[in-house]
């Protein structure tokens, strides 16, 4: 399977079953005991996230992309928080569903922004630029290619995540939760963190807090890196 071939079925995947399935386990509806596990590990990520930001008593006015937003997740509440927040994603629906909660929570429609993206053709700067468990979709040659651009974004730092290498055993016998029946199509990449901390490193970035997320069927290793 070539690059071009990943990023199309990942954009199909994430406008059709995908949507349907992520949408479920983003929100706070009845879910399977698989999705509700899964729920609350990404639901940990951004806390952490949140937590990391709000520690540092300077969110209100910040600029921030949350790249491949997926559903407002963290966008929302960091808006909330009091951040402008600048956030897409290459799926439409993802966007559309993102949109919507926004709006039902939000009282400020103009924040965050959002834009239906592919996270490469991002062109704006931004204090922070942030991009949780979207890596996971794509192999290393074309997650270094991502990180970089990313990192060309971010003025002072860039906060991501990915499922680590060294869980590929554990993990590799979960996809089938991940991605069931069809949409098994969608592959799940792991990444050694050596890998993604030297791209960080080649783009002038390095890691400052770190942290892991380990539920059942949820792996996802955060790292926030700083412009050196
Ligand atoms: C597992 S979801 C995570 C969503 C969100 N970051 C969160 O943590 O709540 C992965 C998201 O990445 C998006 N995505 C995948 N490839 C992308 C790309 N090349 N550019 C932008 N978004 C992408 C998908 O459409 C999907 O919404």
């Amino acid at each position: 399977m070539n690059v071009t071939d990943d990023k199309t079925i990942v954009k199909e995947y994430f406008n059709s079953t995908g949507f349907d399935r992520w949408r479920r386990i983003y929100g706070d509806g009845e879910v399977n005991k698989v999705q509700l596990d899964i729920r609350t590990g990404h639901q940990q990520t951004v806390e952490t996230v949140l937590s990391w930001l709000k520690a540092d008593n300077n969110l209100a006015g910040l600029s921030i992309c949350d790249a491949g937003c997926g559903t407002g997740s963290l966008s929302i509440p960091l808006a909330e928080a009091g951040a402008k927040v600048y956030a897409s994603d290459i799926s439409e629906k993802m966007v559309g569903e993102a949109k919507e909660k926004a709006s039902q929570i939000l009282a400020n429609a103009e924040n965050p922004t959002f834009a239906v993206q592919d996270l490469e053709t991002i062109s704006g700067s931004y204090h922070t630029v942030i991009c949780l468990d979207v890596l996971i979709h794509y192999p290393q040659h074309k997650a270094d290619e991502m990180i970089s651009h990313l990192c060309s974004s971010a003025q002072s730092r860039i906060i991501l995540s990915f499922a680590p290498k060294t869980f590929a055993l554990s993990l590799l016998k979960k996809i089938g939760s991940f991605f069931p029946g069809a949409s098994k199509a969608t592959r799940a990449y792991l990444h050694r963190e050596a890998d993604v901390v030297k791209i960080l490193a080649k783009n002038g970035f390095s890691v400052q807090r770190q942290s892991m997320t380990r539920t059942r069927f949820y792996f996802s290793r955060l790292l926030e890196a700083t412009r050196q």
